[in-house]
């Protein structure tokens, strides 16, 4: 990034009293904006709607399980909220992404194409179909999938056969599925990313675990694929506790993610029977109570997330240092702030010095091929994600309503 390429900041960087300077600086910022507290975590949630009361109406209710108007009602709300057409709600967003690599036909021995800077369960999802992840790099510019460098990979070593599916020439495998990760909250190339897909017989599934509330030229991400998934774990931007959703346009899709997720049985007022091998992957009623009332915060829990980010901003740049903001055409939730140090040394001296001081402070991911179990898998040449690895740091980003 040039922002490190002026003398002055050359000079600065390469002097370790002016680091230190800058780190401490840094630090009494995160900490005024949450009020100097003790321990500043990464993200923690918010309860302070209705929260209690739904879950007491709850449980006064005896619908405890998946069975029960909370589920209903968080299902319509993120409908309404999102403009998916359809909206199924499940215990968390990996078994989400689980089900929608099964509503997208991938099976044994396939290739899903997913960036190599994301959370492990993305990767996970895919080994749980036994097909195999195939990893694309990110890019620095919208921290998700290089879109252009995913076409020159394609063209070079893809082709479409005559069952009109891809295939990667080297392995011989059928390529089934791209999953594009909102990296942070921040939205990728959609428009770009499914006319590319849609060349290639490529079915687009969106990892929005991350993007509530991100939106990409205008519409909701999560709505661009076949199906999006959306994580609302304690450390996202609104919490069930734990729970994941389902979204998607397709009435096809949208049915056949409710029966799988519901171990399959066929309805009937007693009869138990199963047609094929499901899943018990529903959300219950406990969690979705949780779940409504956050919604009916979720607007403003944004708003104060977007002015976090905007201090952020504004502090970063009377600092010199290289605060990542919202790409293009986007919305952005901000769901985690990050900002990109010099290189991994003054990444790791930046991350001691922060989480010594109280102030939690992360780096990204490890590449997911540089992880045992996927070490062994396809990949193309990743610069822009080992760039990436290198220098991102998550800040505090907790909402502060
Ligand atoms: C990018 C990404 N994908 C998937 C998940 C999995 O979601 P969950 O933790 O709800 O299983 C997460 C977060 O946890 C995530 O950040």
């Amino acid at each position: 990034m040039e922002i490190f390429e002026t003398a002055e900041n050359i000079f600065f960087y390469n002097h370790p009293q002016a680091r230190l300077i800058m780190h401490r600086e840094t630090v009494e910022f995160i900490k005024k904006q949450f009020g100097h507290k003790e321990f500043i975590p990464l993200h923690e949630p918010v309860f302070a709607g209705n929260e209690k009361k739904y879950l007491n109406e709850c449980i006064d209710s005896t619908f405890v399980s998946y069975i029960g108007k909370f589920v209903s009602e968080f299902e319509h709300r993120i409908q309404e909220f999102t403009g998916a057409s359809y909206a199924i709600a499940t215990s968390n967003g990996t078994v989400a992404l689980h089900s929608a690599l099964i509503l997208a036909g991938v099976k044994e021995n396939d290739e899903v194409l997913m960036p190599s800077l994301t959370f492990v369960a993305t990767a996970n999802a895919v080994a749980y179909c036994k097909a195999h992840p195939l990893f694309v790099d990110n890019s620095t510019k919208t921290l998700g999938i290089d879109v252009d460098k995913l076409r020159e990979f394609l063209v070079t070593n893809s082709e479409i056969r005559n069952d009109g599916f891809c295939y990667n020439k080297k392995t011989g495998r059928r390529i089934v599925s791209v999953i594009a990760v909102h990296t942070f909250g921040h939205p990728v190339e959609m428009d770009k990313l499914n006319a590319l897909a849609q060349e290639f017989n490529i079915t687009v599934i969106e990892d929005a675990a991350e993007s509530i509330g991100s939106k990409y030229r205008g519409h909701h991400t999560g709505t661009f694929g076949k199906i999006g998934v959306l994580s609302f774990n304690g450390n996202k931007t609104i919490t069930t506790g734990g729970g994941g959703m389902i979204i998607t346009n397709d009435e096809e899709i949208a049915k056949r993610a409710r029966h799988i997720t519901t171990t399959a049985k066929l309805p009937h007022r007693w009869e138990y029977v199963h047609d094929e091998i499901g899943f018990n992957y529903r959300m219950s009623n406990i969690n979705a109570a949780i779940g409504v009332a956050q919604m009916e915060v979720l607007e403003s829990v944004i708003k104060s997330k977007r002015e976090l980010a905007e201090q952020y901003k504004e502090f970063f740049e009377s600092t010199g240092l290289d605060f990542y903001t919202e790409p293009e055409d986007c919305y952005s939730n901000y769901w985690l702030n990050v900002i990109f140090m010099k290189d991994r040394e003054d990444r790791d001296e930046f991350l001691k010095f922060s989480n010594d001081a109280g102030v939690m402070t992360r780096p990204s991911w490890t590449l997911l091929n540089k992880l045992r179990m996927y070490s062994e898998c396809e990949k193309m040449d990743l610069e822009g994600a080992n760039w990436l690895e290198d220098r991102i740091v998550s800040l505090p980003s907790s909402p502060r309503i």
